[in-house]
C-alpha cells in the first residue's frame, strides 16, 4: 500500500506536512449542517475552513488544486475562507445524482396543526411494491395499509395554501470547488519546478459513440502542398472534453451527453453507487453516511494529480479518498496518499470510520 491513514484532527496533523508538498487535495469537508445530528457535522463554515484552508495553502504546491465538495446552503462560506488565504477558485464542478429526497414541510398541514385540527385520510401514497386493493379500506378501526397518507386540508389557511411547501428544491446535485494555489511564473515555468499545475484533460475524456473531429492542420510531406506541408483531419480519440457537471448515472444522460463511465450498465451502476461502497465483500456494513463513490473520487484525482503524485483527503471518513488512490495504483499510477479522519463523537469514542477504512483497503489487496 502506498498510502496512510491518520486518525486525529486534520489541523493539528497538517502541521507535521513540509511546505510545498503535496499537488492535490480531494476533500469531501462536513456541510455543517448537523446530518443526522452528527456532532463532527456541526460549527461554522467559515471559521472551521479558515485555519485548514491555510495550512493547505502551505502544504499544496504552487499550482497544486483542492478539490472540495459542499452543499449549497453552506458552500459559499467555505469558498470565502480559501479565498481569503490565497487560492484562486477555478472552477466547481456539479455533481448530479438526483437521488436525494425533498425534506420540504406542506405549510397547508402546517396550519392545519398549529390549529390543533385533524385532517380527513382519503387514500394511502403507493409503496413502490404498488397499490393494494385492500389500501383504502378501514378494518377494524386501523387501516390496513400502513403507507404515507393523502389527507385534504381542513382550516381556510390550509385550504388556501394547499400545495405550498417550505423553501428548498429536491435535492439532486452537490457542488465540488476546484481552487489552484497560484503558479509561480508561468504554467511551464511551474510545471517544470514543481511538477504540477495543468489539468489531466486527456485521462479525464468522457467517452462517446459520436465520431469526434477536430480539423487541424497536420504537416506531412505531400505532392501537392511540398515538404512539410498539408491539410488534415485530427480525430480526437479519446472522448468528449470534461465539463463542469458530472455523473454516474446513465439514466440522467440525455444521447447528447455521453456516460462518463460507459463500461457500467444502469443496473450496475446503482450497485457501484450505492453496494461496492455500502456493503463490503465479508458483509460488513459501511455505516459512514456520506461515503461518496469511488468511481468519482478517481476520476477527480485523475483530473487534478500527476500520475505518480502526492495526494490527500483531510477530512476521510470511512477511507473513499484511500481506496480509490490504490484502485488507481492497480491500473498504473503510482501515487502516494494520506487520508486525516478524525473518527470521533463528542465524547472521544470512536465511530468506527477508520476500520472501516482499513478494511476496504484490505479487501481491495485480497481481491
Ligand atoms: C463528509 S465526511 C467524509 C466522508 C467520505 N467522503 C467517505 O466517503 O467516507 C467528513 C468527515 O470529516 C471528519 N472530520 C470532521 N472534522 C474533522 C477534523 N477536524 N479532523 C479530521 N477529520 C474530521 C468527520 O469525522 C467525517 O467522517
Amino acid at each position: 500500500m502506498n498510502g496512510k491513514i491518520n486518525k486525529g484532527d486534520n489541523l493539528k496533523i497538517m502541521k507535521k506536512i513540509q511546505d510545498n508538498y503535496v499537488d492535490s487535495c480531494i476533500s469531501d469537508f462536513p456541510y455543517w449542517l448537523e446530518f443526522m445530528g452528527k456532532y463532527w457535522d456541526k460549527g461554522s463554515p467559515y471559521e472551521w475552513t479558515l485555519p485548514r484552508a491555510k495550512e493547505l495553502y502551505r502544504i499544496i504546491k504552487p499550482g497544486g488544486y483542492v478539490l472540495i465538495f459542499g452543499h449549497p446552503k453552506t458552500n459559499h462560506r467555505m469558498k470565502c475562507a480559501f479565498e481569503d488565504v490565497g487560492f484562486q477558485i477555478v472552477d466547481e464542478i456539479d455533481w448530479l445524482y438526483m437521488t436525494g429526497f425533498p425534506k420540504n414541510q406542506d405549510i397547508g398541514k402546517l396550519f392545519d396543526k398549529r390549529a390543533g385540527v385533524e385532517r380527513e385520510i382519503i387514500g394511502f401514497v403507493p409503496t413502490s411494491k404498488g397499490i393494494r386493493p385492500d389500501s383504502h379500506n378501514l378494518i377494524g378501526d386501523k387501516w390496513e395499509h400502513k403507507g404515507h397518507p393523502i389527507t385534504v386540508p381542513t382550516t381556510e389557511l390550509a385550504k388556501q395554501w394547499d400545495g405550498w411547501k417550505t423553501a428548498g428544491l429536491k435535492p439532486a446535485k452537490e457542488p465540488i470547488t476546484i481552487f489552484q494555489k497560484p503558479l509561480e511564473g508561468t504554467y511551464c515555468d511551474n510545471i517544470e519546478k514543481y511538477g504540477c499545475g495543468g489539468m489531466n484533460i486527456d485521462a479525464c475524456r468522457i467517452p462517446t459513440d459520436d465520431k469526434l473531429v477536430r480539423p487541424s492542420i497536420q504537416r506531412f510531406d505531400n505532392e501537392v502542398y511540398g515538404k512539410g506541408l498539408g491539410a488534415g483531419i485530427q480525430v480526437e480519440p479519446e472522448g468528449r472534453f470534461p465539463m463542469n457537471i458530472i455523473t454516474l448515472d446513465e439514466s440522467i444522460w440525455f444521447s447528447k451527453y455521453a456516460n462518463p463511465f460507459p463500461q457500467w450498465t444502469d443496473q450496475e451502476l446503482s450497485k457501484k453507487t450505492q453496494t461496492k461502497e455500502k456493503t463490503l465483500t465479508d458483509g460488513t456494513k459501511n455505516t459512514h453516511p456520506t461515503v461518496k463513490p469511488v468511481e468519482l473520487i478517481k476520476w477527480l484525482i485523475k483530473l487534478v494529480t500527476p500520475k505518480d503524485g502526492v495526494t490527500i483527503d483531510i477530512a476521510a471518513g470511512s477511507c473513499t479518498h484511500g481506496v480509490a488512490c490504490e484502485e488507481l495504483n492497480k491500473e498504473g499510477y503510482s501515487l502516494k496518499w494520506c487520508n486525516i479522519e478524525m473518527d470521533e463523537d463528542e465524547k472521544g469514542n470512536s465511530l468506527g470510520y477508520i476500520d472501516i477504512g482499513k478494511k476496504r483497503l484490505m479487501q481491495l489487496f485480497n481481491t
